[in-house]
């Protein structure tokens, strides 16, 4: 396929940012999706107003714009900004999508759009312009899970991929060990019991002075920093007959500890006329991080069997998660499969792709569906009722 027209806009500090990228299908990619369904979706869970258009697991059209410049200065994403800043950034979004994919109305089977879990009020942006498109067009409708959706990321990178595997779900609002069955049957064999991965990184980004997001920051930072500087603890889940949970994690301990070793390191800074380690402490935090995220991973593939991990929400870019989950994989004999890099944060690419399984498992959502703030990944058939 052609490249499309638009190049990306140039961004200000009060404007969306827009990036655009649509794949070239090559004629054994075409041959391979034959009469694979085509789906339009949009994703609107939290800061990201994004369309694509995939047909098969073949990207045909990927416009993400996102809102991190206009929520940085406060901090994190404020929901009421989120939602007005998606109204008015959804019609050029579809436009944009549409062209990229040199498609008509006529070349789409269905539209999709996350219905859960993320900001309500984000969430129906997206959901209200597709069942629009979906009456206005005649299109079936197919809700999606937001979770299931980055599952679906690594189907990006291997078309081929078959459960049963591993799914290690690090975003900014989860933290799960998801045993994908088969599609649509997802256990979760254990997850984060207060803060999630992501939320760790930005939480510990804003006490040390770095700003938000925290985890590409942090990422980057790392890179000039010793990772054993300092000893910080990695949160255990106790059992009542004794011993530590295999799979169930902790993140907010280590976010505590974090707090009162930078008091310290600012109190001494301020003593001696030095500075605070910044790098070091980063460095140690991420580390820490991992080793824990990593250790379970090995103990689910190892209990339950599974030769295959796949990593999926926006800390699969954490470039020392890449690098350990690599070693794990070599050492303990399994394949780890990581997202690209653009499919790891949100987007409507890996949207449309989980949709297009969904549509031709013959899965539809009712018009009247709304919004859901949270809902379990393994309730995912409740979008389909
Ligand atoms: O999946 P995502 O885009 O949105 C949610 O569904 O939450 O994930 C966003 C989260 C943020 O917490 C951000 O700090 C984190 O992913 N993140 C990273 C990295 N890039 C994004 N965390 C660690 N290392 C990174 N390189
Ligand atoms: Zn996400």
């Amino acid at each position: 396929m052609a490249v499309s027209n638009f190049s990306p806009a140039a961004s200000d500090e009060n404007s969306a940012s827009w990036s655009l990228s649509n794949l070239e299908m090559d004629s054994e990619d075409s041959k391979r999706e034959g009469h694979r369904a085509t789906v339009l979706a949009i994703e609107t869970s939290c800061d990201e107003t994004a369309v694509a258009v995939v047909r098969g697991r073949d990207v045909l059209s990927s416009i993400v714009s996102s809102q991190i410049e206009i929520h940085r200065e406060y901090g994190g994403v404020v929901p009421e900004v989120a939602s007005r800043e998606h109204v008015g950034a959804m019609g050029e979004a579809i436009a944009r999508a549409l062209l990229a994919s040199e498609l008509g109305w006529d070349g789409i089977d269905a539209i999709a759009a996350t219905c859960a879990p993320g900001l309500v009020g984000a969430l129906m942006v997206g959901i209200t312009a597709a069942k629009t498109l979906a009456m206005v067009h005649s299109k079936p409708f197919v809700g999606v899970h937001h979770l299931e959706v980055h599952i679906y990321a690594s189907y990006l990178s291997d078309p081929d991929l078959q459960p049963p595997f591993l799914c290690l779900l690090v975003s900014g609002g989860h933290t799960s060990y998801v045993h994908v069955r088969a599609p649509g049957d997802y256990v979760i064999l254990g997850k984060t019991r207060d803060d999630a991965a992501g939320e760790a990184f930005d939480k510990v980004a804003r006490l040390l002075d770095l700003g938000y997001p925290g985890g590409p920051v942090i990422d980057r930072l790392t890179c000039s920093g010793n990772k054993q500087a300092f000893s910080l603890p990695e949160g255990r889940i106790s059992l009542p007959e004794g011993g530590y949970h295999r799979y169930d994690a902790s993140f907010s301990g280590l976010k505590t500890a974090v707090l009162r070793l930078t008091d310290r390191l600012k109190a001494e800074a301020l003593e001696t006329g030095g500075d605070v380690p910044v790098a070091d402490v980063a460095a140690s935090f991420q580390a820490t991080v991992v080793r824990a995220l990593v250790k379970r991973a090995i103990a689910c593939v190892e209990d339950y069997g599974l030769k295959t991990v796949v990593v999926g929400g926006g800390v699969a870019a954490n470039s020392e998660l890449r690098s350990q989950l690599q070693i794990a994989a070599e050492n303990h004999n399994f394949r780890v499969l990581f997202p690209p890099m653009k499919y790891c944060t949100d987007n409507a690419a890996m949207i449309a792709c989980a949709a297009v399984d969904n549509f031709e498992r013959g899965l539809r959502s009712p018009l009247t569906i709304g919004a859901r703030s949270k809902l379990s990944i393994t309730d995912v058939a409740e979008l389909y009722q």
